[in-house]
C-alpha cells in the first residue's frame, strides 16, 4: 500500500488554487521568454539601457515563476512549464519577431508587464478565496512586477 500523502488543502481549494496558479506560471515563463527576445533584439539610442534593464527584469521573473512551480507542487500536484502548458495557459501576445527599435521594445515590454500583473491579480482574487499562503506569495511577486513596470513606462512617459 502506498504511503499517506498529507493534504493542506481539500481537493476542491487545492484544484482552485493550482488552476489559477498555472495560468500565472505559463504567464511569468513567457514574459521571460518575450523579455529576452526583446534583449536580443532591441536597437536604438537607449539600446544599452533597456539591453541592461530587460536582464534585471528576467532575473525577477525566473525565481518568481520557480516559487510559483514550487508551490503548485507542495499542494501536491505535479507543475507543467512545458511548452504546450505555456503555449495554451499564458495570458501574453507574442512580441513582434525581427529587429525591434528602443521605442517598441519599451511600450511592447510595458504592455506584456501590465498583463502579467492583471494575470496575477486575478489570480489573487481567486487564490486568496482559499489559501492565503499562495495568496502571500503571489502578492509578493506582483510587488516587485510593478515597480518593474513603472521603471519600464519611464522610458517613454512624458513628465
Ligand atoms: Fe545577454
Amino acid at each position: 500500500m502506498a504511503a499517506k500523502q498529507h493534504e493542506i488543502l481539500s481537493k476542491d481549494a487545492r484544484d482552485q488554487v493550482v488552476n489559477s496558479m498555472h495560468s500565472v506560471l505559463a504567464t511569468l515563463i513567457d514574459m521571460a521568454l518575450q523579455a529576452k527576445q526583446a534583449h536580443w533584439n532591441i536597437r536604438g539610442p537607449r539600446f544599452k539601457s533597456l539591453h541592461e534593464h530587460l536582464d534585471e527584469i528576467i532575473d525577477e521573473l525566473r525565481p518568481a515563476s520557480d516559487e510559483v512551480a514550487e508551490r503548485i507542487v507542495t499542494l501536491g500536484v505535479p507543475a507543467d512549464g512545458t511548452l504546450p502548458a505555456l503555449t495554451k495557459g499564458t495570458a501574453l501576445a507574442t512580441i513582434h519577431t525581427g529587429f525591434l527599435n528602443d521605442q517598441q521594445v519599451a511600450e511592447g515590454i510595458a504592455e506584456r508587464l501590465s498583463q502579467t500583473i492583471g494575470c496575477i491579480r486575478k489570480s489573487i482574487g481567486t487564490v486568496g478565496e482559499v489559501d492565503p499562503v499562495s495568496e502571500d506569495l503571489l502578492i509578493g511577486i506582483v510587488a516587485g512586477l510593478e515597480k518593474q513596470l513603472w521603471m519600464v513606462q519611464s522610458n517613454f512617459l512624458e513628465a
